[in-house]
């Protein structure tokens, strides 16, 4: 069931756009310009204030095809950020809202999620695929993704286990689309995995980080 649920948001990939659109759309006046503009200095907690409408008050999202950014390690935040400003990662809304924050804006912004806790999502997941993603994941993902994907080697990853099932599987089907450059060593990875397992293996692996509870 949940595969299908998948499989049919896969193939309405521009309703992803035009969610995100309206999104920004309601909340873009209260919510993401950036205040310095106004006050030439601004607290971090005023600055936090403006992603908690998408990704919850303390960086734990509750909506499902929005990513938690709690506890990401701050370097690794910042690039993101700075990824998105730059329009190289691929995005609905992120590279709108990066552009409005300045590089001191988006330190103090990594600097702020970095130091609050993840929390695994409560979700609902496919028991068989998620063992079936388990056993893809130690033999494909694990040397970078470590501990089932739930710490980061070198500190510079995002944490999987326990993220959002339907922004993970659009997440990967980015870089399955190269729509998003993995990393030489990551890419080389994924081409095998899809070789042997297909679109099959992407959603086993969703649904393996899904199953991540406490
Ligand atoms: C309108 C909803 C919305 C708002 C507001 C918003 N975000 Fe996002 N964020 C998203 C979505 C959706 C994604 C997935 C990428 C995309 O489609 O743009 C995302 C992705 C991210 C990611 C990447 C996470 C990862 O694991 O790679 C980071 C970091 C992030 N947002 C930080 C922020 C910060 C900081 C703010 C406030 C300045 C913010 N976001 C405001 C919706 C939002
Ligand atoms: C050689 C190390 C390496 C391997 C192996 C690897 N990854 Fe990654 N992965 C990374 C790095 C580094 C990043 C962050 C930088 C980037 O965006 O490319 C990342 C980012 C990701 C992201 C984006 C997270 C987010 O929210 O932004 C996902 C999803 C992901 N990897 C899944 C996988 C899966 C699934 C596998 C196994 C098929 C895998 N990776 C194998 C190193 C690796």
């Amino acid at each position: 069931m949940y595969k299908n649920m998948l499989s049919t948001a896969m193939k309405i990939t521009p309703l992803r756009q035009i969610i995100f659109g309206l999104f920004v759309l309601f909340f873009s006046s209260q919510t993401i310009a950036s205040p310095s503009v106004i006050t030439g200095h601004i607290t971090t907690a005023i600055l936090a204030s403006s992603c908690s409408s998408c990704h919850g008050p303390n960086g734990v999202s509750s909506g499902p095809s929005i990513p938690s950014i709690a506890g990401i390690p701050k370097e690794y935040f910042l690039e993101i950020m700075l990824a998105f400003k730059l329009n190289q990662l691929p995005s609905s809304v992120m590279g709108d809202i990066a552009k409005a924050f300045s590089r001191d804006e988006l330190t103090q912004l990594a600097d702020h999620f970095s130091k609050k806790r993840f929390v695994p999502s409560q979700q609902p997941f496919d028991p068989v695929l998620a063992k079936k993603g388990a056993k893809l994941h130690e033999e494909f993902c694990e040397g970078c993704h470590e501990k089932g994907g739930s710490s980061a080697k070198d500190k510079e990853i995002s944490i999987l286990a326990g993220q959002h099932l339907l922004y993970l599987r659009w997440t990967l089907d980015d870089f399955k689309r190269n729509k998003r450059q993995a990393t030489r060593k990551m890419a080389k990875k994924m081409r095998k995995l899809l070789k042997l397992e297909g679109n099959a293996g992407l959603d086993a692996l969703a649904h393996y980080y899904a199953s991540q509870q406490p």
